[in-house]
């Protein structure tokens, strides 16, 4: 770790070398033909260590122009060695360049420099401001997975999908920290928790069969640009407990709706089975049914 400070130290040290010794430097070399206007807003911008470079056009750019961008990395041996970027040498207006591949240090410092050209001028260079990967780059929350456990909440957390392979690595080792806020649905009640990145955590000591939700963000030691995650819910209590409840729910509803429907059917067919049962059953039986709706009165049969 303390090699780390030095390393570190080292590179903001040298951050106050003459930068602009190197940008003269380049301007100079091209000075023969410098007429176009040179690009503006020229930034880096860092999400889950992939970087990317933006600019614009300066005012009055003809249309036919291309733009093309070159880095410096800090701690070069060969101190102002600006190098172009493969697959950034002939943007147009609005594309951006990749460089997370240029940028593949993340304990170093780079710049990037933008150039307008077209066939016959070139533009001045515009430089980026100082970059460094590690402590630059956004870090985008992990998935998360939440479920209840009793009294708490086991959190499942993997580092997010990128498109690259060292760059998913990279996310790996800057996961260090875990910052969880957990808040009670039902009352609005939270609180805050640190702890160091694990794939697996358990949230202790909360109340049984309520539901709380989490957002989820990462921080690094040199590093504490994050996004949180949106909030993930779950209620305490364990999953198969809720089902079995629907379950039990989904049988009481299924009951009264059979029982709703047999006491309609009775009474349906109430007037009609009277001469059903007339003719279906056993003479003495109907004869004391319609006795009964008679009010007793009425001879018997024969
Ligand atoms: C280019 O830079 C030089 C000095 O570095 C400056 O004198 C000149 O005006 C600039 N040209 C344009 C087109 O901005
Ligand atoms: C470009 O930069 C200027 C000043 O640095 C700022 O005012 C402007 O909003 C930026 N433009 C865009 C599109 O970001
Ligand atoms: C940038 O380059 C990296 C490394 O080659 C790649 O993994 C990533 O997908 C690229 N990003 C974009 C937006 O193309």
């Amino acid at each position: 770790m303390m090699g780390l400070w030095m390393l570190l130290l080292l590179h903001l040290h040298l951050g106050n070398a003459p930068w602009t010794e190197g940008v003269e430097e380049g301007g100079g070399l091209h000075v023969v033909c410098v007429s176009l206007p040179a690009p503006s807003n020229v930034s880096i911008s860092s999400f889950n260590m992939e970087h990317t470079l933006s600019f614009l056009p300066g005012p009055e750019t003809p249309s036919n122009t291309h733009f093309t961008v070159e880095i410096l990395k800090q701690l070069h041996l060969r101190k102002n060695l600006w190098r172009s970027v493969a697959g950034c040498s002939e943007l147009t207006a609005g594309q951006t360049c990749n460089l997370t591949r240029a940028f593949k240090d993340p304990l170093n410092q780079y710049r990037a420099r933008v150039q307008a050209f077209t066939p016959i001028q070139k533009s001045n260079w515009t430089v980026s401001g100082r970059f460094q990967p590690l402590s630059d780059t956004v870090l985008g929350p992990p998935d998360v997975s939440v479920s209840g456990c009793g009294n708490c909440l086991l959190l499942q957390l993997r580092v997010p999908t990128t498109r690259g392979l060292q760059q998913h690595q990279q996310l790996k080792d800057l996961y260090r920290q875990l910052v969880l806020h957990v808040q009670r649905t039902r009352d609005g009640a939270r609180f805050r928790l640190t702890l160091p990145y694990k794939e697996e955590n358990v949230i202790t000591y909360l109340q049984p069969g309520v539901e709380y939700c989490v957002t989820v963000s990462v921080t690094s030691l040199f590093n504490s640009n994050s996004v949180a995650s949106k909030p993930y819910c779950a209620f305490t209590s364990p999953p198969q407990a809720r089902s079995s409840l629907y379950v039990v729910f989904g049988l009481l509803a299924a009951f009264c709706a059979l029982g709703f429907l047999l006491i309609g059917l009775v009474v349906y067919s109430g007037q009609m089975s009277l001469e059903l049962l007339k003719r279906r059953l056993p003479r003495t039986l109907s004869y004391f049914l319609i006795q009964g709706q008679n009010g007793g009165s009425g001879p018997p049969g024969p």
